[in-house]
């Protein structure tokens, strides 16, 4: 399965930072937002990824992330000349992930649980060859996404996205698995009242199908997505309290890729030797020095 992460956007709530810089650059906490869906990707088993960003930040990001090699990852890169909406990722990316299954994420979208990698492993796993996946998770204010809602029995009934009156408060988060039907989905699409190529209707594509699985993620799962000042500040606080308690980090794709065994103790040595001047740094060597320990 390969990934897509949707890092475009003019992150006009976020003017005057992203004025100079893109949105999934800002720091949450201890480390750029783009982190957080990346290693989420990651934890689904996903080595492969593209990476679509305006043309004014591609560089910026090619400096922080590289080509993926040193995590044991490939990524490639492509330019959003305009912002037309989260499924032009698959007019975009159609050449990449063409054959390929594949996730989508958005690059705001921060998600953390318990159990969480396992079931991510488990839907991107040959269990779901076909159709599409997407997650849902309650929210306070549903008229801010795209909303499902579902039948007694608890299959999903109808997406919408941002309605005025919505028939539910389960959100579909910024995760979507497709099979390879996407690329034609996407493809015919056309623009919605405002002027974008929406998600929600691929998915209530599949959903018309009778392909789309939704799987609910319950109150043990946070999901957080960040495009405002104040939704930035609350994920840092959230990230802080949880890594400051715990003494573990939350997105750090260095570690995940020893975990996941992208990588070796040398290459994640090297990594961290050259950030001794950070607590990042100091925290990657640290986590080495236990997950030796434990190997020894
Ligand atoms: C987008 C999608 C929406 C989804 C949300 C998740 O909204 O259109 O369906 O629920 O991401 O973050 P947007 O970020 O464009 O407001």
């Amino acid at each position: 399965m390969k990934g897509i992460i949707l890092a475009g956007g003019t992150g006009t709530r976020l003017h005057p930072m992203t004025s100079v810089t893109s949105k999934q650059l800002m720091p949450v906490y201890d480390k750029p937002l783009i982190y957080y869906p990346l290693t989420t990707l990651m934890l689904a088993g996903i080595r492969e990824i593209l990476i679509i960003t305006t043309p004014r930040d591609q560089a910026a990001f090619q400096a922080l992330l590289g080509d993926g090699n040193a995590l044991g990852l490939s990524f490639s890169y492509l330019a959003q000349p305009t912002p037309g909406g989260i499924a032009q990722a698959y007019v975009l990316g159609s050449d990449f992930v063409a054959g390929h299954r594949s996730a989508l994420i958005l690059g705001d979208n921060l998600f953390h649980g318990d159990g969480l990698p396992e079931r991510l492993r488990k839907v991107s796993g040959a269990a779901c060859e076909s159709g599409a996946t997407v997650f849902a998770h309650q929210v306070a204010d549903p008229e801010r996404y795209g909303v499902v809602a579902f039948d007694a029995a608890g299959r999903a009934r109808s997406i919408e996205e941002k309605p005025t009156r919505p028939r539910s408060n389960w959100a579909v988060t910024g995760l979507y698995l497709y099979d390879t039907q996407v690329v034609d989905i996407a493809a015919d699409l056309t623009p919605s009242s405002r002027g974008e190529l929406e998600i929600s209707d691929i998915n209530r594509i599949y959903l018309e199908r009778g392909q789309l699985a939704v799987e609910r993620l319950d109150r043990g799962v946070v999901w957080l997505d960040t495009g405002t000042p104040e939704s930035l500040l609350e994920a840092a606080i959230l990230v802080r309290t949880i890594e400051q308690r715990q003494g573990m980090k939350i997105g750090c794709p260095e570690e995940v890729a020893h975990q996941m065994g992208y990588i070796d103790d040398a290459a994640l040595e090297a990594i961290a030797s050259r950030m001794v001047g950070s607590d990042y740094g100091r925290y990657l060597a640290r986590y080495l020095d236990t997950a030796r320990f434990a190997q020894a």
